[in-house]
């Protein structure tokens, strides 16, 4: 967790961070009919990350996905987009997603090395380790069980990492082999940050062992911070230090009940079939996660419209009432809130100008308070 101490006995934490989902693949962050002013198209994401950018979001998050299922039925790849959109920004870091299987880590650490030099540095990756059997069947991948997939991904992030910072890096492991390799140039310090997308154990302690960020599923807070415990835990067991990143859809509108009408909404437009076989195929990814606490483990058919159990972290209601419900996910140890929208274009900016500096003022009476402790 990212703090600093200012005295003994209390700890300042540091502004919340904000992420946006990139919509670099169709269809939204719902799988619902209902109308979602958002596109895929380049255009449409240059721009997006560029309001993103100019109301307060720090991050921005790609997608991978090599073939539709659920909607998505068009899908950019993530890597290049996300140098698209390096270009069209300034300040903004974008967080490409990476794939092991489909990439090797000696073509991911070499991409990635040359734009952070094209990007002065704002390039991240997130390194997820997969749901979706009929994808890796369809473009002749192995499947393998979800133990061996966080197995081979811990691997694909040491290598990365080796990479990166070591000359002559070798490394012998089951699924990589580097012989006395230096790649050049290396990406300049700090270095690209490693996110991981995924809550079973293997997920967990994969991240307390060798990732920068951990990115889990929308939760309350109660059940978020169980999560952090138990990862800060191992951590700092570990000697590592790993930050926590926690997915919501939002609905903010003037009143409460608007906003939940809009989720009613969005719940009554979902496609059943769609939303069924997308709840079989991820809880089937998770089978072999013997201890069954993965993502979407407990997921209902709500949640389930929303790909990643965005609805559960509850940031639906006023600006005032999300702002606080941002801020009790922040207490349980999040340290970034990655968003998703209907209207990514509009609701970003709204989301910046309207609830972000309501999250500044409560961080700021925050520090008052523990600092007159
Ligand atoms: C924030 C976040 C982003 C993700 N992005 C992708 C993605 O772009 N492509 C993908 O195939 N899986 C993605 N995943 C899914 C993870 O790779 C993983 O398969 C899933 O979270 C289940 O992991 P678990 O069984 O360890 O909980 C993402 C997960 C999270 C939490």
């Amino acid at each position: 967790m990212s703090h600093s101490t200012n005295n003994s006995h209390s700890i300042v934490r540091d502004p919340l961070k904000f992420a946006y989902w990139v919509p670099n693949v169709s269809g939204g962050l719902v799988i619902s009919d209902i109308e979602q002013r958002t596109s895929w198209d380049i255009d449409y994401n240059r721009k997006l990350a560029q309001i993103a950018e100019q109301n307060g979001f720090e991050y921005a998050l790609s997608q991978i996905r090599f073939t539709a299922g659920y909607g998505a039925e068009f899908q950019h790849e993530p890597v290049s987009f996300s140098q698209a959109l390096l270009a069209a920004t300034e300040k903004l870091k974008v967080i490409a997603a990476l794939l092991p299987g489909p990439w090797n880590p000696a073509v991911a650490a070499k991409q990635i090395a040359t734009i952070n030099h094209l990007s002065h540095g704002r390039i991240a990756v997130n390194v997820v380790s997969g749901w979706f059997r009929g994808e890796f069947t369809a473009i002749g991948e192995h499947w393998l069980d979800h133990d061996e997939r966080y197995r081979r991904s811990e691997e694909f992030i040491r290598a990365l990492r080796g990479i990166w910072t070591e000359d002559n890096f070798t490394f012998r492991g089951d699924f990589y082999r580097f012989s006395d390799y230096s790649l050049k140039p290396k990406p300049l310090d700090p270095q690209p940050e490693i996110f991981q997308g995924g809550s079973s154990r293997a997920a967990r302690d994969m991240a307390a062992r060798v990732s920068d960020w951990y990115f889990t599923n929308g939760n309350t807070p109660e059940e978020i911070k169980k999560q952090v415990d138990d990862i800060q835990g191992k951590a700092a067991e570990n000697g590592h230090k790993v930050q926590v990143g926690v997915n919501a859809f939002a609905i903010v509108r003037a009143s409460e009940s608007e906003a939940r009408e809009v989720l009613n909404e969005i719940i009554a437009k979902a496609n059943p079939e769609a939303v069924n076989a997308f709840g079989h195929e991820v809880k089937n990814a998770g089978k072999a996660s013997p201890e069954g606490q993965g993502n979407w483990a407990k997921s209902s058919f709500e949640d389930l419209v929303q790909y990643n159990d965005g609805f559960r972290s509850n940031l639906i209601g006023t600006p005032h009432q999300v702002a606080e419900r941002v801020l009790a996910l922040k207490d349980a140890g999040a340290d970034l809130i990655l968003l998703g929208f209907l209207h990514f274009q509009e609701e970003v900016e709204f989301f910046g100008k309207e609830v972000i500096p309501l999250v500044r003022e409560l961080e700021a009476a925050r520090q008052l308070s523990t600092a007159a402790e």
